[in-house]
């Protein structure tokens, strides 16, 4: 089913009183909304996070997880881990993880295996560089991006799958994609889909943007109509500014 949905990616910031503090905020001053609404801690404090935030609508999701089930892999954490402290949801493909911790679309294959294969949901990210923009070769790059880790699932394991469209260069440069061009990759994100499965599967599937949103450009991205919502960097860590793209919404 499509879904609107805000989550908020915390990357490496924020230790346990931080945590705590900023999950009290929210707690005290999200706006209501028939929005989905999810923040993404550190994993050293997702066990807290879901403390505090027990009866709370605010869902709890991860930043990354190993595909692996267990094992010599020191400095990771598996499924099955983040499942026993109750996440359900977890962010595979970041461009910070593609970028500095060499992680390939192979790899990220596999990944979505594993997660999915532990009943997760995955917030699945993805985007051009700018490199890739400028040489007009940024429909390419996502087509491939998605086609390699993502196409040979079958159609019923996208219910599990939430998209997330980052395009490199407007990641915590303040530099926003248009709203304009937002909706032009999700229409063809969109198109891409439906080419590989169909135009229902396709029409189901939940496109977030993520990019500098800000509370001063969310509204203009999330009316454009294949956008179904953010995955939000630097605006996540004040509850303000993510009170004011949840609104947004
Ligand atoms: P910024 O909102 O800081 O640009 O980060 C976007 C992002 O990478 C979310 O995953």
């Amino acid at each position: 089913m499509r879904r609107k949905i805000v989550a908020g990616n915390w990357k490496m910031n924020m230790d346990l009183s931080q945590t705590e503090s900023l999950i009290d905020d929210l707690m005290k001053t999200l706006p209501e909304s028939d929005a989905e609404v999810m923040i993404a801690p550190t994993f050293v404090n997702l066990y807290r996070a879901f403390e505090l935030l027990k009866n709370n609508k605010i869902e709890v999701i991860a930043q990354n997880m190993h595909f692996e089930e267990s094992g010599a892999f020191t400095g990771e954490i598996s499924a099955a881990m983040l499942k026993s402290v109750g996440v359900k949801t977890v962010i595979l493909g970041h461009s910070e993880r593609r970028a500095y911790f060499g992680e390939t679309d192979g790899i990220l294959a596999k990944k979505v295996d594993t997660a999915l294969k532990h009943g997760m949901e995955i917030v699945f990210c993805f985007g051009e560089e700018l490199e890739d923009r400028k040489s007009d070769n940024h429909f390419n790059v996502v087509g491939s991006q998605l086609k390699n880790a993502l196409f040979h699932l079958p159609a019923d394991a996208w219910k599990n799958i939430i998209l997330a469209y980052e395009p490199v260069w407007a990641i915590g440069t303040g530099e926003t994609a248009s709203p304009e061009q937002a909706q032009e990759m999700h229409e063809f994100i969109r198109k891409t889909i439906a080419e590989a499965y169909d135009e229902a599967l396709a029409n189901e599937v939940s496109i977030l943007y993520g990019g500098s949103v800000k509370p001063a450009n969310a509204e203009e991205i999330f009316g454009k109509p294949d956008v179904d919502g953010g995955l939000i960097g630097g605006a996540a860590l004040a509850a303000a500014d993510f009170g004011a793209i949840v609104k947004a919404i």
